[in-house]
């Protein structure tokens, strides 16, 4: 049964989102659909998104977790390298468009949580 809009579900401990460094992955179901997401930290705020790159409909990182540039300002398409802004999802440069899906994050008590939508849910086991 689908859980209501909004439910945080725990997802990882505060310290496991390093600085610009790798993603964690998790599975959630959009639209009906399992997909892979990630989740990562940049000036200090943890962020996640579908692992879906809107130029196609792809995983971002060719090696697993690895999403940041070398300058660590950008998400960056290892396939033809679209790049997305941290902060936002949205395309900084490119063959995207528009913008990766944000999945709503909170973090307290050294505890990260996403956030249930109408179209986003945890995977059933
Ligand atoms: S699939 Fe991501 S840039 Fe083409």
């Amino acid at each position: 049964m689908a859980l209501p809009p909004d439910t945080a579900v725990d997802l990882c401990a505060s310290a496991d989102l390093v600085e610009r460094g790798m993603a964690l992955p998790f599975d959630v179901v959009f639209s009906g659909q399992t997909w892979r997401a990630f989740a990562i930290r940049y000036q200090g705020v943890a962020y996640a998104y579908l692992n879906r790159c809107t130029h196609v409909a792809m995983e971002l990182d060719y090696e697993p977790g690895r999403l940041f540039d070398d300058s660590g300002e950008w998400l960056l398409c290892s396939t033809h390298g679209a790049a997305y802004a941290p902060q936002s999802g949205q395309c900084a440069g490119g063959p995207c468009r528009g913008g990766l899906v944000k999945i709503s994050l909170s973090e307290g008590a050294g505890v990260v949580r996403w956030h249930t939508a109408y179209n986003l849910q945890p995977v059933e086991f």
